[in-house]
């Protein structure tokens, strides 16, 4: 019997890439699951309704029960009917992994609005939203039994959120927003019996496969397969089991045969003092002698020892 029997599992964007492997790893280990995705091409264009079936097609001949949801993660009355699919079909839900995107690159002096609010609707309100309709199931079904619900909530961030690259900042600030959105959600959710945390993911994907990192994610000749999608999923599947109960608030890197646990960020940092109102000669007075010895941050959050 798999880890999972008999819990109802959501999984977003998942016709493709890593969701893909999320709905089938679930799904092997007894979940019933709702496979969601647009059907949209890498950088979001287009839509295709039969993309999640093929994914609901494997997971049966394998077995498995899962059913198909084509809608948009960022439109609130298909984020509402993604979740109202799990509970009318499967009569609960249990499980929500966040990962649908898509990237639109480029940096500040050449992105269009519509590339930013495009990147910025798909990863922060397409994480909002389905999240919205599972936390609002979650609290009152835990109001009207009395007691804790089986919640497991996983969004999908990435490690643009920690190093910033100038060419994706619509994507690291949108993914900046997926980590401090599920902070929250998992403050919450310890009330319920919910757990949220935040994945940070490397994998071969079309995603990393058909920009300028495509050369990075390139299966190797011979060695261990860094980048082999299958490595990341395992992790998003393991946080949706009972052993993973006290697993709550956490932002992790999957790669390869790693796993990290990102530090939180930390609030304590070089701290100055003023004896009156702050004004620009005494902040300059305090501040400046710190920042004559460092050197300004041109490589993420890799800050050069004082
Ligand atoms: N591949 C990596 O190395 C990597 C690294 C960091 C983060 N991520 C994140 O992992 C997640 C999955 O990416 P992937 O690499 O598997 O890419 P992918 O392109 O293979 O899969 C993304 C899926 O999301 C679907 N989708 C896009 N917009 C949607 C919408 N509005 N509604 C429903 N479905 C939609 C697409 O149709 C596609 O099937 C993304 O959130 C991505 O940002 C991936």
């Amino acid at each position: 019997m798999g880890s999972l029997e008999g819990k109802v599992a959501v999984v977003t964007g998942a016709a493709h890439g890593l969701g893909r492997l999320h709905a089938l790893g679930l799904a092997a280990e007894g979940a019933r699951v709702v496979v969601n995705d647009l059907g949209v091409a890498a950088d979001g264009s287009g839509r295709d309704d039969s993309a999640a079936q093929a994914v609901v097609d494997e997971i049966k001949s394998a077995g498995g029960e899962a059913i198909a949801h084509s809608g948009d993660v960022a439109d609130f009355a298909d984020a509402e009917g993604m979740i109202q699919a799990a509970i009318e079909t499967y009569g609960d839900l249990n499980i929500l992994v966040n990962n649908a995107g898509f990237t639109r690159d480029g940096t500040i002096f050449n992105l269009t609005e519509d590339e930013f609010d495009s990147v910025m609707r798909v990863h922060v309100k397409g994480h909002f939203a389905p999240s919205k309709f599972a936390m609002t199931y979650w609290r009152q079904k835990s109001k009207n039994d009395g007691s804790p619900v089986y919640g497991r909530l996983i969004s999908t961030a990435s490690e643009s959120y920690l190093f910033a690259p100038p060419g994706q900042p619509n994507y690291s600030a949108a993914k900046a927003g997926i980590v401090s959105l599920t902070m929250g959600l998992a403050q919450l959710g310890v009330r319920y019996g919910v757990t949220a945390n935040v994945v940070l993911p490397r994998a071969r994907t079309r995603m990393t496969t058909t920009g300028p990192t495509a050369a990075i994610f390139q299966k190797p000749e011979e060695g261990f397969d860094n980048f082999a999608p299958e490595n990341a999923s395992p992790l998003f599947v393991y946080l949706c089991t009972p052993q993973a109960e006290r697993v709550s608030g956490y932002v992790f890197v999957v790669w390869g045969q790693q796993v990290k646990v990102v530090d939180r960020p930390n609030p304590n940092g070089a701290m100055f003092q003023t004896d009156a109102s702050w004004n620009l000669e005494t902040l300059h007075a305090e501040l400046g002698p710190h920042f004559e010895k460092l050197e300004p941050v041109v490589d993420g959050y890799t800050v050069p020892a004082a």
